[in-house]
């Protein structure tokens, strides 16, 4: 059977990592969490104390870097030179960075040089801001996730407090709120649905129920190709 390309695009926390990973899982497929590449730059960005505004040191930062996801039995593992760098790379102060770091176009040219050369064969879930518009907009099945801010910053913060953090509710929030808006309105790939994008609203649905009107769009879409 044909193996294709899925593009799940979607604000923070709106629930596309977890759906993608399953997605991936219950079709055989590959997943890559393209988030986590621009998290594991903000990380370097951090360790070397790089000001992201200087675009010399960012160009040789990023030049001189090394990100690879690698798929294992356990999930995505994020190598920042080759160190295992998944669990650094979900502090909270990190997300900002992210975000902030992933609409510098050197960045992002090197990111998705990479992301296509991993995804290029098929049979892969990717998730992220612009898969479906600019990394893959060849893709054959694109999602954009969506959920109301309220409903992803709980989750976010449920998440945070199962971590053993001790989050506060408002500058969950707030975060949020900061990275939707730095993602939607930036000049380089902007997070924006794709033409051709399927809307899901994840706020009324439970994870089983995400993952089951995924597949179901995929079946649909298979039995067109
Ligand atoms: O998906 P995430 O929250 O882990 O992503 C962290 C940041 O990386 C996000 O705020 C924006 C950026 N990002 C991006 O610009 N393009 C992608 N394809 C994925 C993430």
């Amino acid at each position: 059977m044909k193996r294709i390309i899925i593009a799940i695009d979607g604000p923070a926390a709106s629930g596309k990592s977890t759906t993608a990973k399953l997605l991936a899982r219950k079709l055989g497929y590959l997943y890559l969490d393209t988030g986590a590449m621009y998290r594991a730059c903000a990380l370097a960005a951090k360790r070397r104390n790089i000001d992201i505004d200087d675009d010399d040191a960012l160009k040789d930062l990023i030049l001189n870097t090394h990100v690879l996801i690698q798929n294992t039995e356990q999930g995505n593992i994020t190598l920042l030179d080759s160190e295992d760098v998944s669990t650094a790379i979900r502090e909270p102060d990190i997300s900002l960075l992210a975000s902030a770091i992933s609409a510098k176009a050197i960045v992002r040219t090197k990111m998705v040089e990479l992301q296509r050369e991993m995804g290029k064969m098929g049979g892969v879930v990717l998730d992220g801001r612009d898969i479906g518009t600019v990394v893959f907009p060849e893709a054959e099945l694109k999602f954009f996730i969506v959920a109301p801010v309220q409903v992803r910053a709980e989750r976010r913060f449920l998440e945070l407090q199962e971590k053993g953090l001790s989050p506060v509710f408002e500058e969950v929030l707030e975060e949020l709120q900061k990275r939707d808006k730095a993602d939607s309105s930036r000049a380089l790939a902007p997070l924006i649905p794709a033409q051709d994008a399927i809307e899901i609203d994840t706020g009324p649905l439970t994870i089983e129920g995400q993952v089951e009107e995924l597949y179901q769009h995929y079946q649909k879409r298979m039995a067109e190709l």
